[in-house]
């Protein structure tokens, strides 16, 4: 049975935890994972903070596309522009604060399905009926509210906080790190949105650790990835990342011969990249795949999961059967994934439950650990 811990007490928790070394390390406390204190405390310090990514923007590539999204509670509207300008602002009609767009689309003008103010794509009020006889109303004092918004590598990252560095700062050093993989001319073929019933963080830690490869995924990829051939490098100060090798036999996971840009074992390497709190890459030389989180509450998680392929692969007569024979072993990967990140939030809520040792594998879940327990005890 879970108890009711407030957000405080979560905290020193997880502060005492990652004071140990790694050497000597545990995952983190289930107080972390349970309480709804402390989800409460994440929406305000993570998740209204960060950048979050809301795809690729090869998805919003016409003028007029649009999805809309909950960030930190607030709906939002990504729309581009009909200049070509991608803009992150609220999607609350500034007449009588109803919410307007839902789901994806493409819109030249946005519309409030209340009375029928119009906004044209860059926020501005285009149209008011019936307004004329309010002598205080005057339709240019009215533009929708903006968030920051940007484009980098291909991701759109928006953030509720105007303050936030630029992405590209933010993530120069991802960026360097894999500039030979020329991740922004990746295109994506596919993208789902999806609820689980288990913490974001659970779902975050099972990405950025490849231990549970041959165990979990067993029935897939699990006899492909071999244990001793898992380097995970010590985290940087937003992000962690780990790689494994790919078999060369496994045509789309390796460089296309037309890649000339990747050398030597980088033609084979798969970086999966854990930017924080909530982008997650799995970095191919000729796919990728990605997930992006977003908490509701403690128990549940909204996902988005995309992919797709390299340009070198576009153009290839087998590539289509490729990506699709790929995009069915991924999802039966999630299949194993969901099911063992929602048993781990089940396991946890037990009162039995308690923390184990980390392995050497699981050095990325400790430096997750140690940003998190700094983001929320600041
Ligand atoms: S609330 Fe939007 S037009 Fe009235
Ligand atoms: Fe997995």
């Amino acid at each position: 049975m879970s108890q009711v811990i407030d957000a405080q007490t979560a905290v020193a928790e997880l502060v005492a935890n990652v004071s140990t070394a790694f050497e000597k390390a545990r995952a983190m406390p289930k107080s972390v994972y349970t309480s709804e204190a402390l989800a409460e405390l994440e929406t305000k310090k993570i998740f209204a903070r960060e950048w979050i990514c809301v795809g690729r923007s090869s998805s919003l590539e016409n003028p007029g596309d649009y999805l809309t999204l909950h960030l930190a509670g607030e709906p939002i509207i990504v729309i581009r522009d009909q200049n070509g300008t991608l803009r992150a602002m609220s999607n609350v009609c500034l007449h009588r604060m109803s919410t307007m767009l839902e789901g994806r689309g493409n819109k030249r003008v946005i519309t409030c399905p209340y009375h029928g103010w119009s906004y044209n794509t860059d926020g501005c009020l285009r149209g008011a009926p019936a307004m004329k006889q309010n002598v205080d109303f005057s339709a240019s004092d009215y533009r929708l509210p903006h968030y920051r918004c940007e484009e980098w590598l291909g991701w759109v990252m928006v953030s509720l906080n105007k303050d936030a560095r630029p992405v590209a700062e933010e993530f120069g050093d991802v960026e360097a790190m894999i500039a030979d993989y020329d991740l922004g001319s990746y295109r994506e073929a596919f993208s789902e949105d999806f609820v689980w019933n288990t913490n974001w963080k659970i779902l975050a830690e099972n990405f950025m650790e490849s231990y549970h490869l041959p165990v979990c995924h067993a029935g897939t990829i699990g006899g492909l990835s071999k244990l001793d051939e898992m380097i995970c490098p010590p985290g940087e100060k937003n992000f962690n990342y780990h790689t494994i090798l790919k078999d060369p036999s496994f045509t789309i996971g390796v460089a296309h011969p037309k890649n000339t840009r990747l050398v030597g074992e980088r033609r084979r390497m798969t970086y999966l990249l854990a930017l924080y709190p909530t982008l997650l890459i799995t970095l191919t030389p000729g796919y990728f795949w990605y997930l992006s989180l977003q908490p509701l509450g403690a128990s549940k998680v909204q996902v988005h999961f995309g992919g797709g392929m390299s340009p070198d692969f576009l153009g290839d007569a087998d590539t289509e059967k490729h990506f699709n024979q790929l995009k069915t072993l991924l999802d039966e990967v999630n299949v194993e994934d969901k099911g063992c990140t929602e048993r781990v939030y089940r396991g946890l809520c037990s009162s039995a439950a308690k923390p184990g040792h980390l392995s050497h594998l699981e050095r990325p879940n400790y430096d997750f650990a140690v940003w998190l327990a700094d983001r929320l005890s600041a």
